[in-house]
This record gives structure tokens, C-alpha cells and sequence, in this order.
């Protein structure tokens, strides 16, 4: 299969804070955010692979600032590394100042993503080829997340998490 940059997956969503997006004290409600990330990871984790894709785990989510009633958010994702049928997601969002148009970063997330068929079973999807220095490091510690999503999953033995273990061991 061809590889494909994550130029090619970019997604880009801008979205309104609304009063019924918000929570008691007035900021938006963490799990609207986190739905908005959802969908916006699927859709860069679909553009990569051109399948049908479902949402394998959610592996980071960090709420940096609280985001105001009104607030124009923008949520930029694309894939970060494909490894078989998974891929990798980042999530950046950013609040907008609309009078000066300068954007500051609230929020990051990442997310792993798997290819499936008709039936629900994992599909192979292409290799990512990082082509910036932001997306060489995503992509540089991605092996690492993984194992850790998978240990903490119950699907590696930490023994097995080789990354990890190189982490926090010397030999
Ligand atoms: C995700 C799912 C397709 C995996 O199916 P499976 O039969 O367990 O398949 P496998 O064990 O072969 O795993 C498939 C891939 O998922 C990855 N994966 C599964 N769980 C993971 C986790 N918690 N963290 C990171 N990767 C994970 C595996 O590492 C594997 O990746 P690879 O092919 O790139 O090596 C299946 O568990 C599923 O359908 N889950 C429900 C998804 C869902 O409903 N999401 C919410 C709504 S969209």
C-alpha cells in the first residue's frame, strides 16, 4: 500500500460554544469536547485509510484551559502513524479571539482508530510518512503510546512493552 503524508489526513473543525454545550459554571462541558474530538479524529483516521473506521481507545485527553460560552473552537487533527489496521490520531484544539484572529492552543488529544470491514474485522491500511518535525516526533512516539494503550487494555504483557521498557530501564 502507498504511504500517505498527514498533510493528506488533516481535518479541520470549527465549532461554536453554545449555551447548551456548556456545564454549570458556564465553560464548555468536557464531554462535548470530547465528542467533537471523537468525530474529528474518525474523519482523519477515515481520509488515511478510505474505511470505515471505529474508535479503538481513547489514549490521551488533556484539558489545559477552560473554554468560555461563545468561544470559537477549531479542533485540527491528523494521523500520526499507522501501524496494521490501527492508526494513531492527534488532536489540537485551539479558542479563537475572533476580533485579532489569533488562536491559542486549550486542549490535546490522541486517539487510536481501527480500519474494519463489513463484518467488523480489522482491515490492513497504508504506512504514514511524517514529513515536518512536529509530525517525525508524534510519529517517533507513537510505538511508545501504543504499548502503553495495550498494556493498560490487558492486550500486552508489560513485559512484552520493549518501548517502555527502554523508558524507564538501562541495561
Ligand atoms: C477495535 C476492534 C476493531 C479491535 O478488534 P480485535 O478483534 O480486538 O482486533 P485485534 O486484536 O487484531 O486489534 C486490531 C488492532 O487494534 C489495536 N488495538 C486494539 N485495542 C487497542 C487499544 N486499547 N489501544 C491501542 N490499540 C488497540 C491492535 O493493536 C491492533 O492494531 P494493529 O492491527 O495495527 O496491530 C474491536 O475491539 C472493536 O470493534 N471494538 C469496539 C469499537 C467501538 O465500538 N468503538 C466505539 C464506537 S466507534
Amino acid at each position: 500500500m502507498k504511504a500517505k503524508t498527514p498533510s493528506q489526513s488533516t481535518t479541520i473543525n470549527t465549532e461554536v460554544v453554545l449555551p447548551n454545550h456548556t456545564n454549570h459554571i458556564g465553560n464548555l462541558f468536557g464531554g462535548k469536547l470530547m465528542q467533537w474530538v471523537d468525530i474529528t479524529a474518525a474523519i482523519a483516521a477515515q481520509r488515511h485509510c478510505g474505511r470505515v473506521v471505529v474508535t479503538a481507545a481513547i489514549n490521551h485527553v488533556s484539558f489545559d484551559n477552560p473554554i468560555k460560552q461563545n468561544s470559537v473552537v477549531t479542533l485540527n487533527a491528523h494521523v500520526s502513524r499507522a501501524f496494521t489496521s490501527s492508526m494513531e490520531v492527534f488532536v489540537d484544539v485551539y479558542v479563537e479571539n475572533t476580533s485579532t484572529g489569533a488562536k491559542t492552543k486549550c486542549n490535546e488529544a490522541i486517539l487510536t482508530f481501527v480500519a474494519i470491514d463489513q463484518n467488523g474485522a480489522p482491515l490492513p491500511v497504508p504506512p504514514l510518512e511524517p514529513e515536518t518535525e512536529l509530525e517525525k516526533k508524534r510519529y517517533d512516539g507513537a510505538l511508545r503510546r501504543r504499548q502503553l494503550s495495550l498494556v493498560i487494555a490487558g492486550r500486552m504483557k508489560a513485559e512484552d512493552a520493549t518501548e517502555l521498557k527502554a523508558l524507564f530501564f538501562k541495561d
